[in-house]
């Protein structure tokens, strides 16, 4: 089957039977699905298509028709997209889309203490997403939101990249076409969109690359701000200030002068990295993470230059083994959305001991920090110095994102519970009213959908009330803190 035709197979949902929810993204929910006639599991993303002004969103669109381009054994597979079925109350209204199921995505897998990570395991999921992102960008395709809770993994270990909402073409020869400087989730997002920069290439990727290269092999993630103020002076501490000399053009990008560091910072990534005993980290990946975590995106380590390096063929070796040890048991599926259900319904423990690391996500609310934690404590002249720069010009709101106007506020306000966004310039949440993917996302569009074991119902009904659950509703919005850091 060729791969439009399969991407564009209309059928009917009533083709599933509906096992679990898995995900739960800005725009839709995602379950564990069995087609009913071949008993094959599949992933279901629901999209809503009608409930935001603006129509089918944006996100869904970019994804449909992007993934139909992109045939890869490291991207997931959109097998087809069928509706409600006919004469049902969300005909019209919803959409979904049918994947091939993966057991786990890489948050889930990093936040699951039964789960035991090898160096293998690391460089074997390393050499798969640098493949996948080397195709995206081979076919001049930005990702725009790499973070391990779009990264898919199976039980024997092979990788796929996911959500592909934000993702762009891009063009090598016309460098005057702007682009959203507001993608990409804070803790993954590279300086140079934190300094504005709206004309950037797959060097912006490779920044979130080096971001989960250093979460692996550290344990947590590597830049963890509490806002965009923050995320530029934890990546400065380890990474250095932008100078002539690493970062020539630095000065030249749009907010360079409202966030110029006070003061000047030696790079210290090489040694800081060298420094921690980390279980997982040798010459060669430290290596590695100091030539993808470059302040310049034009001495980034593209994916091809990746792919070529040191680290990848040395031991342990990259590649598919025969009988790979199972990451969980059979039938145990990890993915975020359940780790983070699971945390919920556990009692609160106190002192964190049980965790094997820091998640990601864990530091999305608490003081902002640098892997080795010395971040946290925050001198009363950083205090005035970060209130003092949100004073004047563009300022800062509660998520630590920027407002340039009270305009802007009060379009943001007005689009609260949209759940579309526009083409790629309206994705600007420097521009009135434009709903951003990643963080901080706006709350989510509202659903009346019943999570299904608290529902008495017959498997059959049960089937029809979440993914045939009609549009409208209350569901309350996500708190800030769940909003934003995460993201
Ligand atoms: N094919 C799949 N197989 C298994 N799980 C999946 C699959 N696709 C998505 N998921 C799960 O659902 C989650 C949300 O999916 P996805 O990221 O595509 O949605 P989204 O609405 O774009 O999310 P967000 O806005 O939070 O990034 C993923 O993090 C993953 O855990
Ligand atoms: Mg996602």
């Amino acid at each position: 089957m060729s791969g439009s035709s399969r991407a564009g197979r209309i059928g009917t949902i009533d083709s599933y039977r509906q096992l679990r929810q898995i995900g739960e993204g800005t725009y839709g929910k995602v379950y564990l699905c069995e087609d009913k006639q071949s008993g094959k599991q599949v992933a279901i993303k629901k999209v809503q298509i009608s409930a935001g002004k603006e129509g089918f969103p944006q996100t869904a669109v970019r994804e449909i028709k992007l993934l139909a381009q992109l045939r890869h054994e490291n991207i997931v597979r959109l097998e087809h997209i069928v509706t409600p079925p006919k004469g049902s109350a969300q005909e019209g209204d919803t959409i979904f889309m049918v994947f091939e199921y993966m057991d786990h995505d890489l948050e889930g897998l990093l936040r699951d203490t039964r789960v035991t990570l090898t160096a293998y395991h690391i460089k074997w999921w390393m050499k798969q997403l640098t493949e996948g992102l080397k195709f995206c960008h081979d076919k001049r395709m930005l990702h725009r939101d790499i973070k391990a809770s779009n990264i898919l993994i199976d039980n024997m270990g092979n990788l796929k990249l996911a959500d592909f909402g934000l993702a762009r073409n891009y063009s090598e020869t016309c460098s005057d076409t702007k682009y959203s400087n507001k993608v990409i989730t804070l803790w993954y997002r590279p300086p140079e969109l934190l300094l504005g920069s709206e004309t950037y290439g797959p060097a912006v990727d490779m920044w979130s690359v080096g971001c989960i290269l250093a979460q692996m092999v550290i344990g947590k993630p590597a830049f963890m701000g509490a806002n965009h103020i923050d995320q530029l002076e934890v990546i400065f501490k380890l990474c250095g200030t932008p100078t002539q000399s690493n970062w020539p053009t630095h000065s030249e990008l749009p907010w360079y002068q409202m966030f110029r560091p006070p003061h000047m910072i030696d790079r210290c990534l090489r040694p800081h990295l060298e420094s921690i005993d980390a279980d997982h980290s040798d010459e060669h990946a430290v290596d590695l993470l100091d030539k993808l975590l470059v302040l310049d995106p034009a001495r980034r380590m593209t994916a091809e230059k990746m792919l070529d390096h040191d680290w990848f063929y040395n031991e342990p070796l990259p590649q598919r083994r025969e009988r790979p040890e199972p990451l969980l048991p059979e039938n145990v599926s990890c993915h975020e959305y359940e780790t983070k259900q699971a945390a919920k319904a556990r009692p609160r423990e106190s002192g964190g001991g049980e965790g094997r690391r820091s998640r990601a996500g864990d530091g999305g609310a608490q003081a902002p920090t640098s892997p080795t934690g010395a971040g946290g404590g925050r001198s009363g002249r950083d205090a005035k110095r970060r209130r003092s720069s949100s004073a004047g010009g563009p300022r800062i709101d509660e998520h630590g994102e920027l407002i340039r106007d009270s305009s802007f506020k009060a379009g943001m306000e007005r689009r609260r519970g949209s759940s579309s966004s526009g083409a790629d310039a309206a994705y600007d949440p420097l521009a009135p009213g434009a709903a951003p993917k990643s963080a901080p996302k706006q709350p989510k569009p509202q659903s009346t959908e019943t999570p299904a074991a608290e529902t008495p119902a017959s498997a059959g009904a049960m089937e029809q009330m979440d993914l045939f659950a009609g549009v409208g509703g209350g569901a309350p919005p996500p708190s800030s803190s769940e909003l934003f850091g995460r993201k």
